[in-house]
């Protein structure tokens, strides 16, 4: 449990009054630090009484830490990436916030670490928002993306869990994930040496160690003109599992497949998002083992997540063998479809049937 906010950011506060900075061009954002809110919010936690404390707004900045800090040691870090966004109704709203306030709560279970209550979870990434209206983009023009980040801040030298944690949540202006635009279909190259995760690891939680050993393989596609690479399974290297940064779909005609949350994938919230969106408007969803040849003759491949949204694959190569979908720079139909249908209920440009839509 923890106490109400100490200096609350009012709801007249944190409405749209406040426009985005007129001088920026907010068409030049892509997906880094150049515009990064110059407020954060932190908690702290002890972890023999595991009370949270109420948290507070301070200039974006270092954070204090030892070196023995247990996170930078052993690695006892949980992040989550939420989007708030101008919508079309002239506020500003979060997408699901409570899905990523139970992810955060299940990872730091994994990871032994003390979970921060969901209201507080999510009372901190509202006072964020508020606290950075400014940064939030025109509409249609990008999001404010959300950092929440949970670490084993406090020092410990055997291997143990800290015995502190911190919660801060930061944020940025950011445009699209992938050069070349929003729509702008990517090339991916099925990485054949490393796995990304194995069964009973600990690929389904959104650990910060889940995302640097892909740098090495994602380094070497990149050199090659790739976007990125997609995993095969660790067992059998046949069926895949995940890109980098984003959940994998395949499509034949009405039929949508993704791998299955068996543990070894990440389970995103856009990933789930999309397959409730694309059953509501009649396709098959099917969450099922997809082998990569599968993938190769399928009509489209997409990918989903929070910063990459919903992305076209414009190419896949595997073993040498390069799959081409649709037309070269063209956005393939469902992936394109999806992402109408997503980002306009994120933006509330069409109704939100399902109620994942909530304003700061
Ligand atoms: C997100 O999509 O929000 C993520 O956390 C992925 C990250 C690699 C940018």
């Amino acid at each position: 449990t923890h106490k109400p906010q100490r200096g609350h950011v009012t709801r007249a506060q944190l409405t749209a009054e406040r426009q985005p900075a007129a001088e920026v061009d907010w068409d030049s954002l892509g997906f880094g630090l150049t515009r990064t809110g110059s407020t954060m919010w932190m908690a702290t936690c002890d972890a023999q009484d595991k009370q949270w404390s109420q948290g507070e707004l301070q200039p974006y900045g270092p954070l204090p830490m030892y070196p023995s800090a247990q996170s930078l040691n052993y690695g006892q870090a949980v992040f989550e990436g939420m989007k708030a966004q101008r919508s079309a109704q002239g506020r500003v709203v979060l997408f699901r916030p409570d899905c990523n306030a139970q992810r955060m709560h299940e990872g730091a279970e994994r990871l032994s670490m003390v979970p921060p209550p969901e209201d507080l979870f999510l009372d901190a990434v509202k006072q964020t928002v508020a606290a950075n209206i400014d940064f939030v983009p025109p509409q249609g023009k990008g999001s404010l993306y959300l950092r929440p980040l949970l670490i084993g801040s406090g020092p410990i030298l055997g291997l143990g869990p800290a015995p502190s944690y911190t919660l801060v949540v930061y944020c940025a202006s950011v445009g699209s994930y992938f050069k070349g635009g929003q729509l702008t279909p990517i090339d991916l190259l099925v990485e054949e040496r490393f796995h990304r995760s194995a069964p009973g690891g600990m690929g389904g939680t959104k650990c910060a160690g889940n995302y640097s050993p892909v740098l090495v393989t994602q380094l070497a596609a990149k050199k090659e003109g790739y976007s990125d690479v997609v995993y095969l399974d660790a067992k059998t290297d046949t069926f895949l599992e995940e890109v980098s940064s984003c959940n994998i779909f395949v499509v034949k005609g009405k039929t949508i497949r993704t791998p299955p949350l068996q543990g070894t994938i990440l389970p995103g919230v856009t990933r789930r998002s999309v397959i409730e969106l694309a059953r509501s408007r009649g396709y098959t969803v099917e969450e099922v083992p997809v082998t990569v040849e599968e993938a190769m003759q399928s009509d489209e491949v997409f990918t989903t997540g929070t910063a990459v949204v919903v992305s076209p694959v414009g190419s896949l190569t595997y073993q040498g063998k390069r799959k081409q979908y649709g037309e070269p720079g063209q956005p393939s139909p469902v992936a394109l479809e999806l992402y109408d249908q997503l980002t306009g209920l994120q933006q509330e440009r069409y109704p939100d049937p399902f109620g994942w839509v909530l304003p700061v």
